[in-house]
């Protein structure tokens, strides 16, 4: 008997073909090179979709009420998933990015000498975020703030 057997059932011609061990194993190799290039692949189209679709989009989040922020006080909130520090002004409302731009470490507002520093590595932003001494190399990411009702919000 071959692995191809012709077999008439009510004139129509049936092919049974069965599968040696040696193409199922084939298959499953192949099943498997297969998933192993999809799991590498798949995640690497989504990390890129965003960006060719224009990124995330920006939503006002409400980081707290106006009462809240003293004049000079701050505030740090974590909103989208993202530490930020928010700081009132007598010109109004600024938020940053609370990493440090150096290694990463969580910076503090200062109220006393008004500027925003890093415990780490002395690194010290000034009220716009910039960068004025220290091993920072570049200033604080920043957000735009809105205030409604009586409801702080950033835009992230
Ligand atoms: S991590 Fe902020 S100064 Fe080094």
């Amino acid at each position: 008997m071959t692995d191809t057997e012709n077999k008439f059932s009510s004139g129509t011609p049936i092919i049974d073909k069965k599968i040696s061990r040696r193409e199922f194993v084939d298959w499953i190799i192949k099943g498997g090179l297969f998933a192993t290039l999809a799991g590498m692949i798949l995640p690497a189209l989504a990390y890129i979709w965003p960006v060719m679709g224009g990124g995330p989009s920006k939503q006002n989040e409400e980081v707290g009420s106006e009462d809240e922020f003293p004049l000079w006080g701050s505030k740090k909130v974590i909103v989208g998933g993202s530490a930020l520090l928010v700081i009132r002004t007598p010109t109004g409302y600024r938020a940053f990015s609370a990493i440090c731009t150096h290694l990463g470490c969580l910076v503090d507002w200062d109220k006393q000498q008004r500027e925003i520093v890093c415990p780490c590595h002395a690194g010290v932003f000034d009220q716009e975020g910039r960068n004025v001494s220290g091993p920072p190399p570049r200033p604080l990411p920043t957000y735009e703030v809105k205030v409604a009702d009586g409801k702080v919000f950033v835009k992230v």
